[in-house]
């Protein structure tokens, strides 16, 4: 795999650089961004990530055309909804403020050479397109010709084999990001050498991946401490009763039950809402800190109950603050759970915690398998 960080002003000047990055934020995490009411530390996560390479491009004198994708627009009927909804066009204010020079939103979908004098561009939606999702050479070929380099910095949509994340590669050099440079440095040092005691904290939905990711840990980590549908999902399996708490009841724990009591540490309380269970309960959030005490290494991915709601979320601040104190190197994942860390006073400065801009990519990443958006660049 080629790195962007390995190149310099001389390999980038007047060159146009494609850059694939994730701005796959709904709008209602958008507000105050675009209205320019937000202190950039609390702009979003997945914004404030990509930064650093544009500056970088721009920096040596290269002109980037920023491509990403937002929602899954293609599963709504209404074009008019499709757009309000899913356009990219806030993301060019919120970037010509944040880089203060103007973002130019190239708008539609027809992508022509265009002409207008400037340093960064941004195209629209590529999911308004559906050969992206189907990892359509011709669309590729027609972004490709576009650029002169192709840079994915989209970790979190490198599990996707969509046309601007792996067929581009084939027709332009191509390299990665210093985003998903170091998405993937901070995951492969979680997960190929970390210092034990190793501990994952998983929760939340997306169940089915993250029994992948126990299943590629079992003989890495140390514990697992378990809670949200996760928790559920291994109480219902017990034949525990769980109301009606979100869990899977297809997943595949085979091979995972045996190793139960000594590994997978389950809640001992919850608290429950309505026949619901929605957050851990006291004595296992006293038990879970406990455990991350010790921690060499975290990994965490998945609140541990219903964090919408302030009532619900005094599992997870519990377990974030234990971490923020912990010596612990620590990787957090899935936009909740870093939200977390992001909103509130748990805001942290601790350099040993990594914020990945990964859901569904750091789990499939961290479960072992291999991500096309990633393949496609080796
Ligand atoms: C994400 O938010 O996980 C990525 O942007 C991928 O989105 P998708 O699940 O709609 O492909």
């Amino acid at each position: 795999m080629k790195f962007l960080s390995s190149l310099t002003k001389k390999d980038l000047q007047n060159k146009i650089c494609l850059l694939r990055v994730d701005l796959n934020i709904q709008n209602a995490d958008l507000r105050g961004q675009t209205r320019g009411t937000t202190r950039k530390q609390n702009w979003h996560l997945r914004i404030l990530a990509v930064l650093p390479t544009i500056e970088f491009l721009i920096g040596n004198g290269a002109k980037v055309v920023i491509l990403s994708h937002r929602g899954r627009p293609q599963k709504v009927s209404s074009i008019k909804y499709q757009v309000s909804s899913y356009t990219l066009k806030p993301f060019a204010k919120i970037l010509s403020s944040l880089f203060k020079k103007p973002v130019h939103f190239i708008e539609g979908t027809t992508f022509h050479a265009w002409n207008v004098e400037g340093d960064i561009f941004l195209l629209e939606n590529l999911r308004f397109l559906k050969d992206e999702e189907e990892n359509s050479g011709k669309l590729a070929k027609q972004l490709a010709s576009l650029g002169d380099i192709y840079i994915n910095d989209a970790f979190a949509v490198s599990h996707r084999k969509n046309a601007s994340v792996a067929a581009i590669t084939k027709f332009l050099p191509s390299y990665a990001g210093l985003l998903l440079e170091k998405e993937i440095k901070n995951l492969d040092k979680a997960m190929k050498s970390p210092k034990k005691p190793l501990i994952v904290i998983l929760g939340g939905a997306k169940i089915s991946d993250k029994i992948g990711m126990v299943k590629n840990f079992l003989n890495r980590a140390d514990y697992f401490l378990v809670g949200g549908g996760m928790a559920n999902t291994f109480l219902a399996a017990q034949g525990l009763p769980v109301g009606d708490s979100l869990y899977d009841k297809n997943a595949d724990l085979r091979g995972l039950i045996r190793g139960l009591t000594r590994k997978i540490v389950l809640p001992v309380d919850v608290v429950i809402y309505k026949r619901q269970i929605l957050d851990i309960g006291p004595k296992t959030i006293e038990k879970y800190l406990k455990i991350i005490e010790n921690a060499e290494t975290i990994i965490w991915n998945g609140p541990m109950g219903y964090i919408e709601d302030k009532k619900f979320r005094k599992g997870s601040e519990a377990i974030a603050k234990a971490i923020i104190k912990s010596k612990a190197f620590s990787v957090i994942g899935g936009g909740e759970t870093a939200s977390i860390f992001q909103n509130s006073k748990l805001k942290t400065q601790n350099s040993k915690l990594f914020l990945s801009t990964g859901g569904g990519a750091m789990l499939e990443y961290l479960a072992g398998k291999k991500l096309p958006g990633i393949e496609a660049l080796n």
